[in-house]
């Protein structure tokens, strides 16, 4: 085969496969938007017997109702979601992720739908802030931000990487681990549900605004995403469903 041969049937294999992420338009026209979350990340997102639920799931639920869109979900391992967007296997991305400059690289992130931080817990009462995590073997969900952000502030002993949250929790209640770094409204459920655990509620180690994804550059989406999220933040709808939850309101104010 020549040289331009192979090019010419290169870039029309590349064209089969490779799609185009979903404009707002094409997604309005379809009624119907496809949004992605992880399904392991309680009270956010996660399965009730079989139905995904959360307080991630019902706010998207919301903000798709004022677009006038239903959603399709999708539940997959939290590694693959933002790269998903890239190859637009679904529209949205709603599952906990905290904006850093990192992310923000590769995807486009929408307004934020409430403010947390990454918090310590451990069996030991001893261990409380970040700086008692200096020395220790600290357990971490894969791709979070508690990562580098347990890193920033102390020196560990070592990180242990699970695939999910509840792997993290896991490692630390089997004492595989001295402390677990999550969510700090992940944490206080977890310990308010286990009362006989053990599990001591630290502090808190940085703080982050969580936002949904979409594809880099999707802008028209993200924009119309933000302004129905803001709706639902207006009519108390938002307010409703976050003191469902948690018993406040969890906006970023
Ligand atoms: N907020 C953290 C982050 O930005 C954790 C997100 C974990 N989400 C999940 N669905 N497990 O990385």
């Amino acid at each position: 085969m020549k040289l331009f041969q192979f090019i010419a049937s290169a870039v029309a294999l590349c064209a089969a496969f490779s799609v185009q992420a979903r404009s707002l338009d094409e997604i309005k026209k379809a009624g119907k938007i496809i949004v992605a979350t992880e399904g392991q990340f309680a009270p956010f997102n996660y399965f009730k017997g079989t139905t995904l639920t959360g307080f991630e799931v019902e706010v998207a639920e919301l903000a798709a109702k004022k677009m006038g869109l239903k959603i399709e979900w999708k539940t997959i391992g939290f590694d693959a979601l933002l790269t998903g967007l890239k190859q637009d296997r679904w529209d949205l991305v709603i599952a906990s992720h905290g904006v850093t400059d990192e992310r923000a690289k590769a995807v486009t992130f929408t307004a934020p739908h409430y403010c947390s931080g990454g918090m310590v817990i451990a069996m030991d009462p001893a261990i409380r802030s970040a700086k008692d995590l200096a020395g220790k073997i600290v357990a971490v969900q894969t791709g979070t931000s508690y990562l580098e952000n347990v890193q920033k502030v102390t020196t560990i002993k070592e990180m242990k990487n699970f695939p999910t949250d509840v792997d993290a929790r896991s490692a630390l209640t089997s004492r595989r681990v001295d402390a677990w770094v999550t969510d700090r409204f992940v944490a206080k459920e977890v310990v308010a549900k286990n009362p006989k655990a053990g599990l001591q509620l630290g502090e808190m180690v940085f703080i982050e605004r969580i936002a949904s994804a979409v594809a880099k550059g999707n802008q028209p989406l993200a924009d119309a995403w933000s302004k129905a999220l803001a709706e639902t933040m207006a009519d108390g709808s938002y307010a409703a469903v976050s003191k469902k939850y948690f018993n406040e309101d969890v906006r970023c104010n």
